[in-house]
C-alpha cells in the first residue's frame, strides 16, 4: 500500500469512502434532500484526491457532483481546487486542525472562476468535521445576486470501509 505523504497526515481521517443524506435550500430556489457518496483518495503525494456525487433523494435523478484536490501544506495550511460540471470552478485557501471531537476542515474560497454560461458564484465557504465513522459537510456561497455567503448545503454521510 502506498504510504501517506507526510503532509497528508492530518487529512488521514478523510480518507476512504463516504456515504449519506443532505439538505440544501438557498432564497431563489425550492428546498431540496439529496444522496450523496463523497470519496477521498491519495497516491503518496502531498495532495487527496476529491470526487462527489450527488442525486435527487426523492427521484433518484443526478444532481450536482464535482472533483477537486486538497493540497496539504506543513502548518494545516490547505489549498483545495475543485472543478463542476455547472460550469463552476473554486479555489480555496484552509486550515486543517483537531477538535475534541474530530477533525475540523475549513476552507473560504480565494477564486471563484466561471465558464461564460455558468451561475454567477462569487464567493464560497466550506466545512467538513469528521466525528469518527461520521462525516459532515456545510457549505455557504454568494450567488445570483446575493453578495454575502448564504446557507446553501448540510450532509452528514457515513464510512462505508
Ligand atoms: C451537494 C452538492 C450540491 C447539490 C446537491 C446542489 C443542488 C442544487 C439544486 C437542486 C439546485 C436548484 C435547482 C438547480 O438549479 O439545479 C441548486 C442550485 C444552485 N446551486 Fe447547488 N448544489 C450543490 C452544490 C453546489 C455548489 C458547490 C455550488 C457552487 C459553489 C452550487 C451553486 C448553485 C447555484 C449557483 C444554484 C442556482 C441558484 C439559482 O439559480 O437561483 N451548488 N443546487
Amino acid at each position: 500500500m502506498t504510504e501517506l505523504h507526510l503532509q497528508c497526515e492530518p487529512l488521514a481521517p478523510l480518507l476512504g469512502t463516504w456515504q449519506g443524506t443532505g439538505v440544501g435550500h438557498y432564497p431563489t430556489i425550492d428546498d431540496f434532500t439529496y444522496v450523496e457518496e463523497l470519496v477521498f483518495s491519495h497516491v503518496g503525494k502531498p495532495f487527496v484526491s476529491m470526487i462527489q456525487r450527488t442525486r435527487n433523494r426523492v427521484t433518484g435523478e443526478p444532481l450536482h457532483s464535482e472533483a477537486g484536490y486538497l493540497r496539504a501544506l506543513p502548518d494545516g495550511q490547505l489549498e483545495f481546487t475543485i472543478a463542476q460540471p455547472s460550469g463552476v470552478t473554486e479555489v480555496h485557501l484552509g486550515t486543517v486542525r483537531t477538535s475534541d471531537s474530530g477533525l475540523v476542515i475549513e476552507l473560504s474560497s480565494e477564486h471563484v472562476g466561471l465558464t461564460p454560461t455558468a451561475k454567477e458564484v462569487t464567493s464560497v465557504r466550506r466545512e467538513l468535521t469528521v466525528e469518527g465513522m461520521r462525516l459532515y459537510s456545510e457549505l455557504w456561497m454568494a450567488a445570483v445576486g446575493y453578495t454575502e455567503l448564504v446557507h446553501h448545503l448540510r450532509g452528514e454521510l457515513t464510512r462505508q470501509d
